[in-house]
């Protein structure tokens, strides 16, 4: 038995997140949680909701709210949601905990000891009407180059030059439309990555097994321009960890909090030390996950998240935890995603375009989704949803073969031998072979499942599913019935036995669907077909079982009409 820490990337608490979001960390994230535990492994599978910076801070003035208000909110939000989707946190936790907050200004502390903060003077635009610093996205005014009037403090979004906010014509406050704004002197912590940057180097080459999207993003950080720049970690704003040295108040730091990408990922940590306090559990129990001085060496850690996250978590975080010079944990591997494009187009949070995931089980059981995002996960390239394409898939793979399977066995069992698994009949040669092809395709699915090769684990599973199907076509125990009931016993017994062990295989995909199938065969015998011919022994004849409700509905032409022309503009 092997112990798995297994993190997803932390979502912003300031809206609902898309499926797009979903399928690039959360779920696949919950895949291999789910999978790991069936195999008897010992998991830790921690998420959380990320809650400082400025995004949470304008959407709870947005929403009248205090942010701290906000943010208890929209943590419970996220949470329901994400136990719609059957995500199997161990621990959902919160970025603005007293953990964080602690572990943050622990790390700031080591890393400052270490000699790995430096202290930098800047000139920043300070908006006398809002009472704080606007950082350059939220300054706007008349590009110099263009004539655009709502050119960014950053970049003119119209003929895209880069701009420093005193280039500015006009400049005014995004937030109150001020032009009550001054540039003022304030001081600045910055992580010295750049000492770093031959440990992570080597580091990252020492990662051959990564998959191509993580490296290559590390490396291109590390090696393109001047190579990895130091980077500032604070802010000026009012929400966030407030900047301490350990316990200690930092001189010149007054007021000030951690940017947000400098505590985010220490909630991972903090997340697992959230996971203790909420189970009422000691410091000992959280340490043996992260602490490789207190029981962590054992531990393999996975991270999964999307592209735009991979600078990140192949360089920042691991500066953070390489800088402290004490023994945490390390990412063993990290698992990162493309974009998953919606019809023609990208999903997008500040455009509200795409479905989002409360939508989502508005209209459908998280099965239907958790399938087709999975089998579709984008991968190795970006990949796209479209309506025709989610229907299709969800009424071949999952309508006709899976539901099929277990609706034909069952009915017709409960028509010619009652709600009892049937005795009479030998498995001959039919048999034999579709075992073997079993046994075979489990490995394979194993394999991909242990490799976190999404597309190909979900190809495997459905090919599975297939297989029984095309069995039962041959085997035609409707028709053998009639000369031979004892043959078709066979037939049957067997099949019905396939339903447990299909409920085994598919539950990290399709969990709700494989707890009904269970419970329909009236079993919690949940064992791992390890061995094909003894799982499908499992139920013996005579054992007692229901037909389930249907399974899967097919989606109808009307409704993907509807959903499409529904989910084609704009979210409010
Ligand atoms: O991209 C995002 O949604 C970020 N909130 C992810 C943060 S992951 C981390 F480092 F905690
Ligand atoms: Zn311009």
């Amino acid at each position: 038995m092997a112990r798995i820490l297994i993190t997803s990337a932390i979502p912003y608490i300031n809206g609902i997140k898309h499926l797009g979001n979903l399928v690039g960390s959360q779920l696949p994230a919950d895949l291999y949680a789910r999978y790991m535990r069936q195999r008897g492994h010992e998991v830790m599978f921690i998420c959380a909701t990320d809650e400082h910076g400025t995004p949470a801070e304008l959407a709870a003035a947005k929403a009248g709210q205090p942010v701290e208000e906000f943010c208890t909110e929209m943590h419970a939000v996220q949470a329901g949601i994400a136990d719609g989707f059957r995500l199997s946190f161990d621990h959902f936790g919160r970025s603005s905990s007293e953990r964080n907050q602690k572990l943050t200004q622990h790390f700031a502390g080591k890393l400052a000891e270490n000699g790995l903060i430096e202290e930098v003077s800047e000139k920043q635009v300070y908006s006398n009407a809002d009472g704080r610093f606007l950082p350059d996205r939220y300054i706007e005014g008349t590009c110099p180059n263009c004539g655009y009037d709502k050119a960014r403090g950053d970049q003119c979004e119209n003929c895209t030059k880069q701009l420093d906010p005193t280039d500015l014509i006009e400049p005014h406050s995004a937030i109150s439309g001020s032009t009550d704004l001054e540039v003022r002197e304030t001081k600045h912590l910055y992580l010295r990555q750049s000492a770093l940057r031959d440990d992570l180097d080597a580091w990252i080459n020492s990662k051959s097994d990564w998959p191509i999207l993580t490296t290559s993003i590390a490396k291109k950080w590390l090696h393109d321009g001047d190579g990895l720049q130091d980077r500032g970690i604070t802010r000026d704003l009012k929400w966030g960890v407030p900047v301490k040295k350990g316990t200690e108040n930092w001189p010149g730091m007054e007021g000030k909090v951690f940017y947000v990408w400098f505590d985010a990922p220490i909630e991972y940590i903090a997340g697992t030390a959230e996971w203790a306090d909420a189970n009422g559990k000691t410091d000992a129990d959280w340490q043996r996950w992260w602490r490789t001085d207190l029981g962590a060496d054992d531990v393999t850690y996975v991270q999964f998240m999307g592209k735009d996250n991979v600078p990140f978590h192949t360089l920042s975080f691991p500066a953070t935890i390489k800088g402290s010079g004490e023994p945490w944990k390390l990412v063993d591997y990290i698992k990162s995603f493309n974009y998953l494009n919606y019809d023609g187009g990208q999903f997008s949070t500040s455009q509200g375009r795409g479905i989002f995931m409360d939508q989502a089980l508005e209209i459908l059981p998280s099965d239907y989704w958790r399938w087709w995002l999975l089998s579709h996960a984008p991968e190795n390239s970006d990949s796209e949803f479209t309506w025709q394409n989610f229907q299709s898939s969800v009424n071949k793979d999952l309508a006709d073969v899976l539901g099929n399977f277990v609706s034909r066995v069952t009915k017709f069992c409960r028509a010619k031998f009652g709600e009892t698994i049937p005795s009479g009949g030998e498995y001959g040669a039919a048999e034999a072979a579709l075992i073997d092809e079993l046994n075979r395709r489990t490995r394979a699915y194993e394999g991909h499942m242990e490799a976190m090769e999404v597309r190909k684990a979900a190809n495997e599973l459905r090919a599975i599913w297939v297989v029984g199907n095309e069995y039962l076509q041959a085997a035609a125990p409707w028709a053998t019935f009639k000369t031979d009931p004892d043959a078709a016993a066979a037939v049957i017994r067997l099949s019905l036995n396939l339903i447990r062990v299909y409920a085994v295989l598919s539950a990290p995909f399709v969990p709700d669907a494989a707890q009904n199938m269970l419970s329909a065969l009236q079993t919690d015998n949940q064992e791992w077909p390890d061995d094909m011919e003894a799982a499908l022994a499992a139920l013996p004849e005579g054992h007692a079982f229901q037909v389930p409700d249907v399974m899967f509905r097919k989606i109808t032409d009307a409704e993907r009409e509807d959903w499409q022309s529904r989910f084609a503009g704009q979210r409010s």
